[in-house]
């Protein structure tokens, strides 16, 4: 594998996306990065852990920055062939593709309500709710408190984290994170949202003082036998959010605070 490279999305228009149909049969205008974040979720979350082709795609995935590392794949497209003399009749031939290998992304608050401990659901239970506009973010809420979360306070949310089976164990999922971070880090006021386009009410708030405001505050639906990787990377377990199931595998909660610049950030 050659030096690895990284591609950022912000968020995109994917109204045409079609969440029946693989990353190969979507139109032309999804952009190429989506393209290949969504490759590399259907090779390992659709095929290598089950969750249906149509949960995949969620309407998280528009309003999200997706980051996608890419590998230099060298493929031989003609064996070289020699004659009975063993001399070269034809040479051998080889292609270098850009291939999509691992992809993560941050999705901005708010959220949904934090799943309740013991709970169980399939990824796009959420997406059934005919009490939402799935076209527009969830609305600002009071959720429960947790270890780490007071309820109120803005978070961000890394997820679908996955790196190709055969490019594991070589530091990608690590290079992924650390790539959202830090990003999110030098553009910490990215997602807070403007009164004039929101308003007041749209943002829960009855004064100034209650206008949401990102201060650092991350989160992660980790499945549970990656909790240890999360950790490794500066998460927390969120012994409040419990335990749930989200399409038959058992989720955990962790959190983390990033410093931002203490003049900036107030
Ligand atoms: C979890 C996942 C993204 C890790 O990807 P990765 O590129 O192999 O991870 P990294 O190489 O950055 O390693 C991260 C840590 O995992 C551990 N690890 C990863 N692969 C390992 C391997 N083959 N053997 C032993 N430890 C390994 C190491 O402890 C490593 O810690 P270190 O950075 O201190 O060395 C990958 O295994 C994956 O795609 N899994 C399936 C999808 C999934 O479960 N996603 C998580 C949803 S929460």
């Amino acid at each position: 594998m050659g030096t690895p490279f990284i591609s950022f999305l912000g968020p995109s228009n994917l109204d045409d996306y079609d969440n029946k149909f693989s990353f190969s049969q979507q139109p032309e205008s999804i952009p190429k990065t989506f393209l290949d974040a969504m490759e590399v979720r259907e090779e390992i979350f659709v095929r290598e852990q089950g969750v249906p082709q149509e949960n995949e795609f969620d309407s998280d995935d528009p309003r999200a920055c997706h980051w996608v590392v890419y590998a230099s794949v060298n493929t031989t497209t003609q064996a070289e062939q020699k004659d009975a003399a063993g001399n070269v009749v034809v040479r051998k031939q080889s292609v270098t593709k850009s291939q999509p290998i691992g992809t993560i992304r941050l999705v901005p608050f708010p959220h949904p309500p934090h799943p309740e401990p013991g709970s169980s659901y399939a990824a796009d239970a959420l997406e059934t709710d005919p009490e939402r506009d799935f076209s527009q973010p969830p609305p600002y809420i009071v959720d429960r408190a947790t270890t780490y979360h007071d309820g109120k306070e803005p978070y961000m949310k890394l997820g679908r984290i996955a790196v190709l089976k055969e490019f594991r164990g070589a530091g990608i999922a690590r290079l992924l994170v650390s790539a959202a971070m830090t990003w999110i880090q030098q553009n910490f006021t990215y997602f807070n949202p403007s009164v004039k386009t929101v308003g007041m009410d749209g943002m829960n708030a009855s004064n100034i003082g209650e206008i949401p405001v990102w201060k650092g505050l991350i989160c992660v639906h980790a499945q549970e036998q990656v909790a240890k990787t999360w950790a490794k990377w500066g998460f927390q377990l969120d012994e409040g959010m419990g335990t749930w199931m989200e399409e038959g595998i058992a989720h955990v909660g962790m959190f983390q605070r990033l410093n931002l610049e203490p003049s900036t950030a107030e």
